[in-house]
């Protein structure tokens, strides 16, 4: 019997109910292969994958299957603005059912065409929400689990608690995962008891040795405290959690008066997303990988608040699993 199933770990045929989340453009193979090796889940991000890691993502996912047998999942980003990018998604999904993933996290848009053809294949979609009032919306697209993104996430953080989200979400019948703000094992089993099916971490596991972002980025992170952690709009258009540093005080973090006026009308504002994915895909691969400039951001939720050492992504699963069996 294991202790720590879950309506979700069933779903998802894994044993300890911890996911690590995709990251642009933190998520590497090797890191998704440590996680899911050591009983939770990678998820794949594919832009990450193929723009920042350099692998074509058949290859990418070939070379997940060499260094683990288990389970991992993949990012499917809805970003509509974009014909050409929505068609290298979709043709993402087929190459990563073809290679034998069942378990999809959703984020933004209309989940329903990436439903059908999953659960066509004998597999699960949770989709990213921020309030019941998008859940029902992916609800009926026909999602089989929530993930719930709280006030404390990082990347793009909602505006909600992790307590007062699973009380909006609880009674939707789906498994809901929570995201955002875990960085130990004791908030761990604290969103477990809330009655979370399981917690979803991006922060926690850039701090490891599997993760291929510089040293620097990994050091900040373990340095920060939550009160280093602010939301800004200047990168994606949408609140974006990063560290806060001189740069970021200096620009600010609202978006500027242009792109806000773009943001806003009808045509423009897909041009300005446009603008905005570009800059985010190349400033954000810079400042991971190449130890940043003093004009880079450094993504990272107040989870930071928990972690305190770069380990292997292994040692962390299994000390919270460890934790969450003791409190059992
Ligand atoms: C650097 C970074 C990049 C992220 N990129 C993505 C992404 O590409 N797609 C996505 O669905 N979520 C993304 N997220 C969100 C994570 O998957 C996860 O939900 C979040 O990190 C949980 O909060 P935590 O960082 O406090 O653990 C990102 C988070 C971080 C920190």
């Amino acid at each position: 019997m294991n202790a720590l199933a879950t309506p979700f770990t069933q779903q998802a045929g894994i044993e300890v109910p911890l996911i690590c989340g995709a990251m642009y453009p933190a998520t590497n193979p090797e890191l998704v292969a440590a996680v899911s090796e050591a009983g939770g889940i990678g998820i794949v991000q594919p832009l990450s994958m193929v723009y920042v890691h350099g692998y074509d993502l058949r290859d990418g996912l070939r070379l997940i299957r060499r260094l683990t047998a288990k389970p991992i999942g993949m990012n499917v980003l809805i970003e509509r603005s974009s014909r050409a990018y929505l068609e290298r998604m979709r043709r993402w999904l087929e190459v990563a059912l073809a290679e034998g993933v069942r378990f999809f996290v959703t984020s933004l848009g209309k989940p329903r065409w990436v439903v059908e053809q999953v659960a066509a294949a004998g597999g699960v979609v949770y989709h990213d929400v921020t309030d019941r009032r998008w859940a029902l919306k992916a609800l009926d697209d026909g999602v089989h689990g929530l993930i719930a993104v709280n006030d404390r996430a990082g990347g793009h953080a909602g505006g909600t608690s992790a307590e007062a989200l699973i009380g909006e979400l609880g009674d939707l019948s789906r498994p809901v995962i929570c995201a955002g703000g875990v960085g130990d094992e004791a908030a761990f089993v604290a969103a477990l008891r809330l009655g979370y099916a399981g917690v979803q971490m991006g922060t926690r596991f850039i701090a490891t040795d599997e993760c291929r972002v510089h040293p620097e980025y990994k050091r900040r992170i373990v340095a920060a405290t939550e009160d280093d952690i602010v939301l800004t709009e200047r990168v994606t258009g949408v609140p974006l959690a990063v560290i806060r540093t001189p740069y970021v005080v200096r620009v600010g973090t609202r978006a500027g008066p242009v792109a806000r006026w773009m943001l806003r009308g009808r045509r423009t504002k897909y041009l300005m997303r446009t603008i905005y994915a570009l800059r985010y895909v190349w400033k954000l691969k810079r400042a991971a990988l190449g130890g940043g400039s003093s004009r880079d951001y450094w993504q990272a939720g107040k989870s930071v608040a928990g972690i305190h050492s770069v380990e292997p992504a292994a040692v962390i699963v299994r000390r919270f699993a460890a934790a969450a069996r003791a409190a059992v």
